[in-house]
């Protein structure tokens, strides 16, 4: 049986045990476990002594309409596998535990700028949501380190920015994308495509993947590749949201300085799905 904790009290005194001679990392997820969330535990394990993995569906970064009473829950299934890749500890907190002033009242924390764009964008609050329960899941445990997916880019970003700009001293890590062998990044939303929405989900991934060969090999109309990126992807079946190229670590437009480090990120709807992707340029 894996070692559970819900509440703060009972957490911090096991984390406090090990302090004193251990690094401990974080590892924060919503459930519904796969192979991209274990590799991120197994690059934990082999970066610290002790690793805490928190499973906690986030109210406070659900808009209106989205899946957050419908997001897959599989408690039993997620403690199995943590168990048997070597997790530490698993923190599995309720609402009031993380928000015992209400979420309207509780203290929220806004990267600005880099929380609007992009999927921000189309997701009014989400990244708020998210830099808040961060935030306090980083404050509960106050690890030595945490561990993010790069699948997640821009999370990714928004949380490197929020530890440096509040001087938190944790190392942020954030660990490579874990695909399905036709290329589609794994993500617990995969699950509510059908078969045929499935069959061409993978056109995502090859689509901004052409588009990095492409940069890679001299293109600079970056417009112009998103535009038919776009094209592709609407006429395979999905319902675009963006496509574009950015610089890598700041998510800024890119300049015409020739060595800039780039990214590409792409959203696309498949159905009920909202799906995401990105692929760094190498230069
Ligand atoms: P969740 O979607 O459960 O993801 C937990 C972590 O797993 C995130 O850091 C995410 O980037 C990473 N991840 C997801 N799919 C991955 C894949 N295919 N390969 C590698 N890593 C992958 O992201 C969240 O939860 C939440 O927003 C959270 C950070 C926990 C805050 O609530």
């Amino acid at each position: 049986m894996i070692k559970t904790i819900s509440t703060i009290p009972d957490l911090r005194a096991q984390i406090n045990a090990w302090r004193s001679q251990k690094q401990v990392a974080l590892v924060p997820t919503m459930g519904n476990l796969h192979a991209g969330h274990l590799s991120i535990v197994e690059r934990a394990l082999s970066a610290a002594d002790r690793v805490v993995v928190s499973i906690f569906v986030n109210p406070l970064q659900f808009g209106v309409g989205e899946d957050y009473q419908t997001y897959p829950r599989t408690f039993e299934a997620d403690c199995e596998k943590l168990e048997k890749v070597g997790t530490h500890l698993l923190f599995t907190p309720s609402v009031t535990e993380l928000y015992p002033a209400g979420m309207e009242a509780t203290t929220y924390v806004t990267v600005p700028k880099l929380s609007d764009i992009l999927c921000g964008a189309s997701r009014p609050g989400h990244f708020k949501g998210v830099a808040t329960v961060v935030n306090i899941l980083l404050n509960i445990v106050q690890p030595d380190k945490a561990l993010f997916g790069e699948k997640d880019y821009q999370q990714l970003t928004i949380i490197k920015r929020m530890v440096a700009d509040l001087f938190m001293p944790i190392e942020i890590i954030g660990v490579p994308t874990v695909r399905e062998a036709d290329g589609l990044a794994m993500s617990s939303r995969n699950q509510y495509l059908n078969a045929e929405q499935r069959a061409i989900a993978p056109t995502l991934f090859q689509t901004i993947d052409n588009m990095r060969i492409k940069i890679e090999s001299g293109e600079h109309n970056y417009t112009s590749l998103e535009n038919q990126a776009m094209q592709t992807l609407a006429e395979t079946g999905f319902k675009p949201d963006y496509v574009a190229v950015r610089q890598a670590h700041t998510l800024d437009m890119p300049t015409t300085a020739a060595d800039e480090d780039l990214v590409i990120l792409a959203a696309a709807w498949l159905g009920r799905a909202r799906l995401i992707d990105n692929r760094v340029v190498a230069k």
